[in-house]
Protein backbone atom coordinates (compact mmCIF):
# COMPACT_ATOMS: atom_id res chain seq x y z
CA UNK A 1 0.00 0.00 0.00
CA UNK A 2 1.61 3.04 -1.01
CA UNK A 3 1.80 6.01 1.62
CA UNK A 4 -0.66 8.40 2.58
CA UNK A 5 -0.23 12.14 0.72
CA UNK A 6 0.65 14.93 3.05
CA UNK A 7 -1.80 17.76 2.90
CA UNK A 8 -0.61 20.78 5.25
CA UNK A 9 -3.11 23.79 5.95
CA UNK A 10 -1.34 26.85 7.39
CA UNK A 11 -3.12 27.82 10.42
CA UNK A 12 -1.04 30.73 11.40
CA UNK A 13 -2.77 33.92 12.31
CA UNK A 14 -2.38 35.72 8.65
CA UNK A 15 -3.42 32.73 6.75
CA UNK A 16 -6.20 31.65 8.87
CA UNK A 17 -7.80 34.84 8.48
CA UNK A 18 -7.35 35.51 4.78
CA UNK A 19 -9.20 32.40 3.89
CA UNK A 20 -7.91 29.22 5.56
CA UNK A 21 -10.51 29.45 8.33
CA UNK A 22 -13.11 28.41 5.65
CA UNK A 23 -10.48 26.10 3.22
CA UNK A 24 -10.13 23.74 6.52
CA UNK A 25 -13.88 23.33 6.36
CA UNK A 26 -13.85 23.06 2.47
CA UNK A 27 -10.78 20.22 2.48
CA UNK A 28 -12.05 18.41 5.21
CA UNK A 29 -15.66 17.92 3.83
CA UNK A 30 -13.85 16.77 0.53
CA UNK A 31 -11.95 14.10 2.26
CA UNK A 32 -15.15 13.24 3.96
CA UNK A 33 -17.23 13.33 0.98
CA UNK A 34 -14.13 10.92 -1.32
CA UNK A 35 -13.68 9.06 1.31
CA UNK A 36 -10.04 9.75 1.53
CA UNK A 37 -9.20 9.03 4.86
CA UNK A 38 -6.83 6.11 3.86
CA UNK A 39 -4.78 8.53 1.59
CA UNK A 40 -4.02 11.61 3.18
CA UNK A 41 -2.53 13.28 6.69
CA UNK A 42 -4.63 16.30 6.53
CA UNK A 43 -3.00 18.49 9.22
CA UNK A 44 -2.78 21.98 10.47
CA UNK A 45 0.52 23.94 10.68
CA UNK A 46 2.41 27.20 12.26
CA UNK A 47 3.46 29.82 10.46
CA UNK A 48 5.85 29.01 7.71
CA UNK A 49 7.04 32.30 6.76
CA UNK A 50 5.48 33.08 3.29
CA UNK A 51 2.27 35.39 5.02
CA UNK A 52 2.49 37.67 1.33
CA UNK A 53 1.95 34.69 -0.41
CA UNK A 54 -0.93 33.17 2.06
CA UNK A 55 -3.47 31.42 2.08
CA UNK A 56 -0.67 28.84 1.57
CA UNK A 57 -1.84 25.21 1.24
CA UNK A 58 0.87 22.54 0.29
CA UNK A 59 0.54 19.10 -0.65
CA UNK A 60 3.12 16.67 -0.35
CA UNK A 61 5.38 19.57 -0.04
CA UNK A 62 4.42 21.58 -2.93
CA UNK A 63 3.65 24.63 -1.77
CA UNK A 64 0.39 26.67 -3.37
CA UNK A 65 0.40 30.40 -2.67
CA UNK A 66 -3.11 32.76 -2.76
CA UNK A 67 -5.64 29.67 -2.38
CA UNK A 68 -8.92 29.97 -2.38
CA UNK A 69 -11.43 27.63 -2.48
CA UNK A 70 -11.81 27.20 -5.91
CA UNK A 71 -8.27 26.65 -5.72
CA UNK A 72 -7.94 24.26 -3.38
CA UNK A 73 -10.78 21.86 -4.54
CA UNK A 74 -8.47 22.13 -8.10
CA UNK A 75 -5.69 21.21 -6.34
CA UNK A 76 -7.41 18.22 -4.20
CA UNK A 77 -9.13 16.85 -7.64
CA UNK A 78 -5.52 16.69 -9.78
CA UNK A 79 -4.51 14.93 -6.68
CA UNK A 80 -6.61 12.42 -5.58
CA UNK A 81 -9.01 12.19 -8.93
CA UNK A 82 -6.61 11.68 -12.07
S1 LIG B 1 0.44 32.65 8.46
FE1 LIG B 1 0.60 31.28 6.79
S2 LIG B 1 2.57 31.66 6.02
FE2 LIG B 1 2.44 32.99 7.71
Amino acid sequence: MSSKIEVVICLGSSCFARGNKNLLKTITQYIKDYNLHDRVCFHGAHCIGECADGPILKVDNTMHTHVDEVKAIEILDRTFQS
